[in-house]
């Protein structure tokens, strides 16, 4: 039911439990139950729950403004809003991005997809390239490879910590530019992050979502994933699953630096003029953002 697209895995289990479907005319409420979709006829409240021809799997490159959230119908541009696919599948979020947050977000009509992608225990790394306000100090960066206490509790040490440039100015225009991967999804969790820290984030883009980056994809446009990457994506084990200490199989950002770029990482930062944002892989200018 989920993959119809009609509601998230949890709704049509509700909606099973409440005795709304029918498999062939008898009301099922049994969570489970296996159908074959060529041959029998599910509905839900009477009306005919057709199997998706196919699924849709899609990357989008979130500018800031929009909202991943459905049912906000004061916002002025839904996430959905910028995809347009003939038939008009039922596209949801894979999860969340701020509204003031840019980059990489999944949209997809497969339930399952979303469930587990969306689903803690499955522990995908996201990387964000983050500017923020004054010059961030070692102790600061170690705090958020260790983990910090945020209002709903300590987060996970952090995958990756890199410094990647500061600006040569103290005092107001002074920023720095910050590559962090965690495998949370906390509720602005970046943001909340810096902010306990003491910096404020000016400008935040999700760069890369387990193997997937965003490189390529103009801000606000999309594309399909293959078959190949939603494969790996929902290849991913659990975590307590996982037997040896390496937790994913595709390569970390650090481990697609150039060398001299990874030589930089052990070194203080290289300090040079302020100028716009440089984490995106698109060059549309952009303003700046308080978070
Ligand atoms: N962390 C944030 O603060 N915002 C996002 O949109 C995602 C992660």
């Amino acid at each position: 039911m989920a993959a119809s697209g009609i509601g998230s895995r949890r709704t049509c289990e509700e909606w099973i439990k409440q005795g709304l479907v029918k498999v062939n005319g008898v009301v099922v409420t049994e969570l489970g139950t296996r159908v074959d979709p060529a041959n029998d006829k599910v509905t839900f409240r009477s009306k005919i729950i057709r199997p998706p021809l196919r699924n849709y799997y899609i990357a989008v490159n979130k500018p800031a403004g929009v909202v991943c959230t459905l049912s906000d119908s004061h916002a002025a541009r839904i996430i959905t809003d910028l995809v347009d696919i003939q038939g008009k599948p039922m596209l949801r979020p894979v999860g969340r991005l701020d509204a003031e947050t840019e980059g990489l977000i999944f949209l997809s009509d497969d339930g399952g997809f979303i469930n587990r992608l969306t689903h803690p225990r499955y522990h995908i790394p996201k990387t964000y390239k983050a500017r923020v306000r004054g010059h961030i100090s070692a102790t600061g960066l170690q705090a958020l490879r260790d983990g910090v206490m945020l209002a709903d509790g300590m987060t996970a040490p952090a995958r990756q910590v890199i410094l990647r440039n500061t600006s040569r100015e103290t005092g107001d225009d002074a920023f720095s530019d910050v590559s962090l991967t965690i495998a949370e999804g906390r509720n602005r969790q970046v943001r909340r992050m810096f902010a306990t820290i003491g910096h404020n984030v000016i400008h935040l883009e999700r760069s890369q979502i387990g193997p997937i980056r965003l490189t390529g994809i103009p801000i606000g446009a999309w594309r399909h994933l293959t078959q190949h990457e939603i494969a790996m994506l929902t290849e991913t084990k659990p975590e307590s699953e996982n037997t040896t200490e390496k937790k994913e199989s595709w390569p970390t950002e650090q481990q697609h630096l150039t060398p001299a770029r990874a030589r930089s990482q052990s070194n203080l930062p290289r300090t040079r003029r302020p100028g716009p944002p440089r984490t995106s892989s698109n060059s549309r200018k952009r303003g700046s953002t308080t978070g």
